[in-house]
C-alpha cells in the first residue's frame, strides 16, 4: 500500500466549518480506482492543525486521482479559510505493515 499525509494548519477561527466540511466530505474519492481509505485527524496539541491520511493500493492510482479529481474533491473548502503560511505539505509513505 501506498500511503498520502496531507497536513495543513488553519490560521483563522474555522477549524470548526473545516471539521464539518471533513465530516461531510463529498466521497467521491471514495469510487476513485486503487482507493482504500482515509483518516481525517486534529493534533492533540494544536485542534487548527489538520492530518489526512489517505491509503491507496500504489502510487500510480493516486497520482491519477491526484491529477485529474484532486479539484472536485475540495470544492466544499469552508469559504474564507486561511492558512498558516507554508504549514500545507503532502508526505508518501510505503506501508510495511499493519
Ligand atoms: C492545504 C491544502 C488542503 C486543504 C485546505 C484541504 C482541505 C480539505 C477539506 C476542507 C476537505 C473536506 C471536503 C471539502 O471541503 O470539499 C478535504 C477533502 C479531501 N482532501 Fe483535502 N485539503 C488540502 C490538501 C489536500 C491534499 C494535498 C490531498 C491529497 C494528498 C487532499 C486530499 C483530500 C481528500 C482525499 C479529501 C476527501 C474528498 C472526498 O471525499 O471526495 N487534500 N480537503
Amino acid at each position: 500500500m501506498f500511503i498520502a499525509v496531507s497536513t495543513f494548519t488553519i490560521a483563522n477561527d474555522m477549524a470548526p466549518e473545516v471539521r464539518d466540511a471533513f465530516i461531510n466530505r463529498p466521497h467521491l474519492v471514495d469510487n476513485a480506482p486503487g482507493f482504500v481509505k482515509m483518516d481525517v485527524m486534529s493534533a492533540k496539541d494544536n485542534p487548527n492543525e489538520i492530518w489526512l491520511m489517505t491509503y491507496w493500493t500504489d502510487e500510480e492510482h493516486y497520482t491519477v486521482w491526484y491529477k485529474n479529481h484532486m479539484r472536485a474533491s475540495h470544492q466544499d473548502i469552508p469559504k474564507g479559510l486561511k492558512l498558516v503560511p507554508h504549514s500545507s505539505k503532502v508526505l508518501y509513505f510505503n506501508h510495511i505493515s499493519g
